[in-house]
């Protein structure tokens, strides 16, 4: 099934994934509305306005058919029936057939693995689209959580840039971790 589909599913061993709606605006509100989840992410603090205007935008959007495509799943926890977090999937490259991943967990529920699993569970179904040989993350040096989470992975540091972006008001140092098909597969 396609990504484009509202009957999109990855199931996990505890989660669900799925393409976001406008009525998980309450949802996402919950965590996109805490300055520590938006420290080193390009969004600001968001009002639930600038919730539902993000969500739109990116609902409308969301598919993986060409280069410069983005799409955005939930991962929800099937026994609250609640978005507990999102993964952003980004075509970045068709020659090079790359993909990036990202990842937000609402904070109520982290420290419990699920942000890990989603993660994993975006990568299995990015190599099984038969697009993409390499995914990767790009980090902000500072987002230990989030390397932790990539090294849960088991994803290979590859890179690490001397303030490549300015970012919310300072040179900002990052990483990129990744991995390759055939690594993922055999990891
Ligand atoms: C990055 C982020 C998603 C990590 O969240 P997280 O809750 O630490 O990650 P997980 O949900 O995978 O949980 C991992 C923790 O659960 C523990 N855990 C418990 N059960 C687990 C299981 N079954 N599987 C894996 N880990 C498990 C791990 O040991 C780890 O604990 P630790 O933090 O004490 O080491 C979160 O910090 C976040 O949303 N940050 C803001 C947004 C952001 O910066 N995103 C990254 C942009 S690059």
């Amino acid at each position: 099934m396609e990504i484009t589909s509202p009957d999109f599913r990855l199931i996990t061993k505890r989660l669900i994934l799925r393409p976001l709606t406008l009525s998980d605006a309450d949802d996402l509100f919950e965590y996109q509305s805490v300055a520590e989840v938006v420290t080193y992410i390009p969004w600001p603090q968001r009002t639930y306005e600038q919730v539902v205007e993000a969500l739109a935008k990116a609902t409308a959007a969301s598919k993986l058919d060409y280069e410069g495509d983005f799409a955005l799943l939930g991962f929800v926890l099937p026994e609250e029936n609640k978005v507990i977090g999102q993964i952003s999937l980004m075509y970045k490259s068709k020659e090079n057939q790359t993909a990036e991943f990202g990842y937000v967990i609402n904070p109520k529920y982290s420290g419990q693995g699920y942000a890990t699993e989603a993660s994993a569970a975006a990568i299995d179904y990015l190599f099984s689209t038969g697009k993409f040989r390499r995914v990767y993350a790009h980090l902000d040096i500072r987002n230990s959580a989030s390397e932790d989470l990539v090294k849960r992975l088991g994803l290979r540091k590859e890179a690490e840039f001397k303030e490549e972006e300015f970012f919310k008001g300072e040179w900002t140092d990052t990483m990129i971790y990744a991995t390759l098909k055939n690594e993922w597969i055999n990891r």
